[in-house]
């Protein structure tokens, strides 16, 4: 019965509430931007999904731009209630709706190992002024948590929980997403650029919010799509081994999950 607390809307609030890009990577984007000047007109945010880090960005800028390609998406990214300088666009990363050099900043959270790598490079190039910045950031699957002192053993039945996801991977992405993220870093002909390899980010969660974000990712839907049963059982199951292993039986028992982001950033010249 308690698996059925993950699907439908809990599920959806919960993607909303924990798949956020932290503000800690949003302040280091600002303070490689502001090296230069502090005087920001518009920023977008390519494949926004539903515009969680989208709408982070909208106190430095005088205007923000989220556009994703999925009209579903964007359905759940805030019309009214959100900051009124932030506004949303449909179309593909690698054709956007703006002028030559006439953005700020361009910034793709977690979705740009989806894009066309190259025409996605090349159309960010475009509508960048110069002095203007690129930023992609994305973080690895191999989420760790902390809990009391039984750490090592929850991470232990987090990595088999990983494994298990593995063959669902889709093989766009790959192995490692890292890899895709390098190659794009690598082949930009910006000078002033910078890499990091590992930002671990922590925060305070419900185990049951841990979880719902486990099964946002890609190989965990993929696998639902082809064998629900499965997929559900696979998700009780970790969730049961942990709360074993916590000695507590609520999902609401606070853990600290470890996202580890990694990002790169560049300018134009
Ligand atoms: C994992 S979501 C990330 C959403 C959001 N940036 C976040 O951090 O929560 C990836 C998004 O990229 C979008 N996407 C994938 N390929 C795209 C493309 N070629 N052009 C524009 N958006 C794309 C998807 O529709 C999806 O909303
Ligand atoms: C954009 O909206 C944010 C949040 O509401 C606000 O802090 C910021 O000052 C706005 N920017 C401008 C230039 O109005």
């Amino acid at each position: 019965m308690a698996v059925r607390l993950f699907e439908g809307s809990d599920h959806a609030e919960a993607y909303l509430k924990f798949r956020v890009a932290p503000q800690e990577l949003i302040g280091i984007i600002m303070s490689f931007m502001e090296k230069r000047t502090r005087n920001f007109h518009l920023a977008v945010d390519v494949g926004c999904g539903s515009g969680q880090g989208t709408t982070l960005l909208a106190p430095f800028f005088t205007e923000v731009v989220g556009t994703d390609v999925s009209p579903a998406q964007l359905q759940l990214a805030p019309t009214d209630g959100g900051p009124s300088n932030v506004s949303y666009r449909q179309c593909p990363a690698e054709e956007l709706p703006f002028e030559c050099e006439e953005v700020d900043l361009v910034t793709a959270m977690t979705a740009a190992h989806w894009f066309d790598h190259r025409r996605f490079l090349h159309e960010a190039y475009r509508v960048l002024r110069p002095g203007g910045c690129l930023a992609l950031l994305s973080y690895t699957m191999d989420m760790e948590l902390e809990y009391g002192d039984v750490s090592k053993t929850l991470n232990d039945i987090c990595k088999e929980f990983y494994a298990a996801l593995f063959p669902y991977r889709n093989p766009h992405i790959g192995s490692n997403s890292v890899e895709i993220y390098a190659g794009m870093f690598h082949s930009c002909p910006y000078p002033d650029k910078e890499w990091n390899e590992c930002l671990r980010v922590r925060r305070h969660v419900p185990l049951s919010g841990f979880i719902a974000m486990v099964e946002t990712f890609s190989s965990y839907r993929s696998l639902k799509e082809t064998d629900p049963a499965e997929a559900a059982q696979l998700s009780s199951r970790l969730r049961n081994k942990l709360l074993a292993v916590m000695k507590t039986s609520s999902p609401d028992a606070e853990v600290i999950m470890i996202v580890k982001y990694f990002y790169w950033l560049a300018r134009k010249p």
